[in-house]
């Protein structure tokens, strides 16, 4: 979920809805604003995206006062409606609430609370905490702030929250433990949110909270940060943001799904700027360098993480275990987080986040670092949560992400890890030197032959009209580029609703095959370095059975062009680098088929791009 708010001198509406607009990466179920008009507090809230509840509220309520709370909604608790969506009022109807996350222990706290007379219209886990908050205050006759620390400190679970109450109207209190929050810090203002990006244009200077810390923030006032458990006071720190609004805007194209497929290559030099230095011959990364001793020692790495980052952890298995010949354990960060898995001081965690704030990957990294792993990150989001609770780290420098399916972060994601995995060959000597060398200049041209491969565009369309009413797609690959078939896959299942599976080609024998007729998409990736023979007869087998070939093929190629029904080129490169390439005209595939199915491509039904949710 994502929340807004905002208590000043300025309207608040229009700060929060516009806010909200830059948060629905975060869900977008359903939506609600509160304002204080100056007596009264005007609610309005409805299942949908922001611009229902902006159609809603401005005929509903008045939208005046310069304090209020907006939230978007990735349904937890109860469906996505009217009812349950945020704000949410407390008995008295003086406080209102919104909440990101998840309340655990809210059935015994709303057994409780209904024993003293409390009434509930919400299915929610917030609503009982919105009443829990009442209660508190009014037994125990404290202010807000001591009520809200008072009640959060019974509660388990998870949480951002922002809470207002209308006989201190000056005021917001807010607190975290799990899911992001940001109080923006302007002159006798301030702006409260998920992430910088609703306030942006009215700040550079944020305060991000930590887990367990809450902050009352009164206009006029200095913010003063409080740990929940014993109310002792944190130092301040005011973070310069570097983040711009042009960054976050959709710069002429129709989606920013396809914006952010056509900067990957300047997202890709973005992430090796500075640190591939092809000329010297080395690869230069602090995160790496200052903790050299603990890489070298690794006997193993176990990359945790959920999603598209999972499938680049897939793709840096091969690459570590090729260059490094470290072995390397992919893991889901769900399963490994419950699994009481074994974990040493001698391993090596890498955690790849492209938000930094998933809460199953978080949650991953704390077991690891509990056990005495070494944990480094690999992250998007610059300050997010995962990329400071980690030992280390590195950035991949990529731009904000906003399209919910993950397309540059993804090939960053790989950039980065291929950049550790070469600079770990190099201090073990696992590479020839020659070897070496030629990885480092064949990543330098990746990104001009990914806008190469992007010229494709207009190919990709065509064959996207030819098959985007089939109702299911195979995608096949091998090697570097089996984990780029379970990602084309995800990216067609994501945007397009269309059933697909991602297999390894030669698996595809021990099941798959008996789905495969003349209504059957396959997608082949069959590189031209990459075990081609093998994928070749593959590629027969499927003709055999009257399966429709799309093939990903090296420029140049004579072989599949004979058997497939359509080719995409790619230019030739390193085996290893090939999933850079070869992952692009997936993803475009899967973007023109959402569009012509007429897909909401940048937010698909039921997903969130950041879920700090388990
Ligand atoms: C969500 C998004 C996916 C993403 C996954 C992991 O499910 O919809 O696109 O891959 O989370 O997110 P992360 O931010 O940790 O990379």
């Amino acid at each position: 979920c994502g929340i807004v708010g905002y208590v000043g001198h300025r309207d608040a509406y229009p700060i929060i809805i516009k806010g909200l607009q830059r948060l629905e990466y975060r869900g977008y179920d359903s939506a609600g604003v509160a304002l204080y008009d100056g007596t009264d507090i005007n609610l309005s809230k409805t299942k949908g995206k922001v611009q229902e509840l902006k159609d809603k509220a401005e005929s509903e309520i008045s939208t005046a006062g310069s304090v209020g709370l907006g939230h978007t909604r990735w349904a937890t608790h109860g469906v996505p409606n009217d009812v349950n969506s945020h704000p949410h009022y407390s008995n008295s109807g003086n406080l209102v609430i919104i909440h990101n996350g998840i309340i655990e222990n809210y059935e015994p706290l709303k057994k409780e609370l209904t024993k003293r007379g409390y009434t509930f219209q919400s299915d929610t886990d917030t609503e009982v905490l919105v009443n829990l908050i009442e209660d508190v205050k009014k037994n125990e006759g404290v202010k807000l702030g001591k009520a809200v620390q008072i009640a959060l400190n019974q509660v388990i679970g998870a949480y951002a929250i922002a809470v207002f109450d209308k006989t201190k109207p000056d005021e917001i209190v807010v607190a975290r433990l799990g899911s992001p929050l940001a109080i923006g810090v302007g002159e006798d203002e301030f702006f409260i949110a998920s992430d910088a990006s609703p306030f942006i244009e009215y700040t550079n200077n944020a305060i991000y909270l930590e887990d367990e810390e809450m902050a009352v923030v009164r206009r006029g006032k200095k913010v003063k940060v409080r740990k929940i458990k014993d109310d002792s006071l944190v130092d301040l720190y005011v973070q310069e943001l570097q983040l711009n609004l042009e960054q976050i805007e959709k710069g002429g194209y129709d989606h920013f799904m396809l914006k952010e497929i056509f900067e990957q290559p300047n997202a890709i030099r973005d992430t090796y700027r500075g640190r591939l230095l092809v000329n010297e011959a080395i690869v230069k990364m602090a995160g790496v360098e200052d903790n050299m001793k603990k890489f070298l020692n690794a006997e193993r790495i176990i990359v945790v993480a959920c999603g598209t980052s999972w499938h680049a952890g897939l793709v840096s298995e091969y690459i570590f275990e090729e260059f490094a010949r470290i072995p390397v354990e992919v893991e889901y960060a769900s399963e490994f987080r419950y699994r009481n898995p074994i974990i040493t001081e001698k391993d090596v965690v890498i955690a790849i986040s492209q938000s930094g704030e998933t809460a199953d990957t978080m949650a991953a990294i704390k077991l690891a670092k509990s056990k005495g792993a070494f944990v480094f990150g690999v992250c998007n989001v610059v300050g997010s949560s995962i990329s400071r609770e980690t030992d280390a780290g590195a950035y991949t420098h990529a731009g904000p992400e906003i399209g919910v399916a993950s397309t540059k972060a993804f090939t960053t994601q790989i950039t980065v890890l291929t950049l550790i995995a070469l600079r770990l060959a190099r201090a073990k000597g696992t590479m020839s030197s020659s070897d070496y060398r030629l990885h480092l200049q064949e990543l330098e041209l990746i990104p001009e032959k990914v806008e190469k491969t992007l010229l494709s565009d207009d190919h990709v369309k065509e064959i996207s009209a030819i098959y985007k009413d089939a109702t299911n797609f195979l995608y096949l690959g091998r090697g570097f580029n089996f984990p780029v078939a379970l990602e084309g896959a995800l990216k067609l299942k994501e945007i397009s609703y269309i059933h697909a599976e991602g297999y390894p080609a030669a698996e595809m024998k021990h099941g798959p095959i008996a789905l495969i007729d003349e209504q059957m998409p396959v997608v082949v990736i069959a590189t031209r370095k990459g075990h081609y023979e093998k994928v070749v007869s593959n590629i027969q087998e499927i003709k055999s059975r009257k399966g429709k070939i799309i093939a990903i093929v090296t420029e140049g190629d004579v072989s599949v062009k004979e058997l497939a029904d359509h080719v995409i080129e790619i230019p030739a490169s390193e085996e290893a680098l090939s999933p850079l390439l070869t992952t692009i005209p997936l993803q475009l595939l899967s973007y023109y088929i959402a569009v012509m199915r007429e897909c909401n491509v940048d937010q698909p039904r039921n997903l969130a791009k950041s879920v700090t949710v388990e």
